[in-house]
């Protein structure tokens, strides 16, 4: 590998603005959960069982997050048919070698448990005859998914763990609280945060322990799946506070996203293609065989790059989800609520083509955790998207994520409340001076369109080392007046985050000299084991550090 590039110091300073933590409104608890997904709602619920006093922030309205948006489901090994050995199989086969396979065993057993306890808590799991009704998704060998409303898991998941949460005399729910730093004591323990609240005014928020579960950035790219609060945020505040982030440049595009001039690119489920849905392109001819022997239902890498082959192929701007050979009445019961979403554009989705093309769905890169959940930084824990527990590898399999939230989620919210009870948990935050000038006539909406476009175009599903250098030299040259410059207003500092998640992914793609699972490098398009396997490892302090994994790790397709 050529020699790694420098962190920029003045590019990653240690807090984007100056406070003083004397002077501000302070509020105490002892565990601080910074994110109200399904991780950082079941971590808070967990923390709060075990008698903790608990905070969550929410950036807007709690239910703005990735979960509530989930359609397909979460895979769980539920029936005498499946078994935890193949779930494990089939997780490390999409992951191509690069997997943590004890986080992969770990997520795969606990599963269950969390399933349960959600079923006594009132979610409310479609069944069929009683028994959960179970489908497939794309790399599984069997039908695991459990699914709610058909195609809102997420929100059916979500609106069973606030309800929980709300009924916990020892969780407060702050809304519309922008996370801007976590903030660090002499001795370089994390001891809160500091926010804008819902007046834009600072206040600090000190915790025993705090849990990051801020979910992931796909709203960096144009083209996305995700919410437009998904920035990133949360993995940069860790990093700048020294947190190590790992296996950023696996951005996981979504093969099946609607595409229509006016729509917002909903997500049309895998599950469709669980149930039989073909893919067709311009010319209604099926083509995903001729790209995978399991066709449609080939992990999502697969499916994504196949379709931007085709797309490049017919020079058509989208491929089409057909479901015409299924029974209409069926279709339209299952998936309920994208059959509407389409109907708002006169189709209907059990009689016409559906154009679809991929987009940005989910960062499997994080902040490093460990099988506790705990980050390289004292009283700091993280869950969720914004974590890496090395579950997904070098590509998530469909519906794991969920159910990685919920293991990791319960993990972290019992070992917060161990950490919170430590003796340097009460330790005195300390504010630095900053010193940047503030930029004046900064016009922030047209900067992230820029960023987003930039992203999309030339650190996207494919990438090469000329797309790459030009994105490079176009995120160096915003950093200059963008990263080192003061702001105060919540728009602009997260701006500052997307801005640094864009430099760390785009370097580590541009390192990355190989194709593996959603990482593909045009211009080196074989896997690459003798030299790439394993992760990037990025932090301040350490800069850009490749370990590699010794090739016995399982998960090779
Ligand atoms: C989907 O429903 O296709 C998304 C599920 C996931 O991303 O795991």
């Amino acid at each position: 590998m050529a020699n790694p590039p420098t962190i920029r110091k003045g590019a990653f300073r240690r807090y984007l603005v100056n406070f003083d933590p004397s002077s501000l409104p302070t509020d105490r608890c002892d565990v601080l959960v910074v994110g109200g997904g399904a991780a950082g709602l079941r971590s808070a619920i967990e923390a709060a069982n075990l008698g903790a006093n608990v905070i969550v922030l929410a950036k807007n309205e709690v239910s703005d997050c990735n979960t509530y948006l989930a359609q397909g489901g979460i895979a769980t090994v539920m029936d005498d048919k499946d078994s935890v050995e193949s779930h494990i199989r089939d997780t490390l086969s999409a992951g191509i070698g690069i997997c943590d396979e004890s986080a992969v065993s770990f997520v795969v057993t606990e599963a269950r448990s969390r399933i349960e306890e959600l079923i006594s808590w009132g979610a409310p799991f479609d069944r069929t005859n009683s028994h959960l009704a179970l489908t497939k998704e794309g790399g599984h060998s069997v039908s695991r998914i459990l699914h709610i409303g058909g195609d809102s898991t997420g929100r059916g998941l979500h609106e069973t763990l606030q309800r929980v949460a709300k009924s916990n005399p020892n969780i407060r729910i702050v809304e519309r609280a922008f996370a801007i730093d976590l903030v660090s004591s002499a001795s370089m323990r994390i001891v809160g945060v500091l926010v804008l609240d819902e007046e834009e005014k600072p206040r600090l928020i000190l915790a025993g322990a705090t849990i990051l579960a801020t979910g992931g950035a796909g709203a960096i790219y144009r083209e996305t799946t995700n919410p437009a609060s998904s920035t990133g945020d949360g993995v940069m505040m860790a990093f700048r506070a020294g947190a190590i982030v790992r296996d950023i440049e696996f951005v996981q595009f979504h093969p099946t996203t609607l595409y229509i001039a006016g729509a917002s690119r909903l997500l049309v489920s895998e599950a469709v293609r669980g149930e039989g849905a073909y893919l067709v392109n311009a010319g209604g001819e099926r083509f995903m065989h001729r790209y995978h022997d399991a066709a449609e239902l080939a992990p999502r890498d697969v499916v994504s790059l196949a379709i931007v082959k085709e797309l490049a192929r017919t020079k058509a701007t989208s491929v089409f989800l057909d479901l015409r050979h299924k029974d209409p009445d069926e279709m339209l019961a299952r998936f309920p609520g994208i059959a509407s979403a389409v109907s708002r554009f006169g189709l209907d989705l059990a009689r016409d083509l559906i154009p679809v093309r991929p987009s940005a769905h989910y960062v499997i890169g994080g902040v490093k955790v460990n099988q506790s959940a705990r980050t390289n930084l004292r009283g700091l824990l993280a869950c969720g998207e914004c974590s890496s527990t090395g579950l997904h590898g070098a590509n998530r399999l469909g519906s794991n994520s969920l159910i990685e939230a919920l293991v990791y989620g319960e993990v972290a919210g019992r070992n917060a409340v161990a950490d919170s009870k430590h003796d340097d948990a009460r330790e005195p935050p300390q504010g630095l001076p900053l010193g940047a000038q503030k930029v004046a006539g900064f016009d922030y909406e047209d900067m992230r369109r820029s960023l987003q476009t930039l992203l999309w175009r030339q650190v996207g599903i494919t990438r090469n080392a000329r797309d790459l250098g030009e994105a490079k030299k176009s995120l160096h040259f915003w950093s200059r007046y963008l990263l080192e410059g003061g702001f105060e207003r919540r728009g602009e500092l997260s701006l500052q985050n997307q801005l640094q998640f864009a430099i760390l992914l785009a370097n580590a793609a541009d390192m990355r000299q190989e194709s593996r699972g959603v990482h593909t490098r045009m211009d080196f398009e074989k896997r690459d084991d003798e030299n790439w396997l394993g992760h990037f490892e990025i932090s301040v302090t350490g800069g850009y550090v490749f370990h590699k994994l010794d090739d016995t790790n399982e998960g090779t397709r």
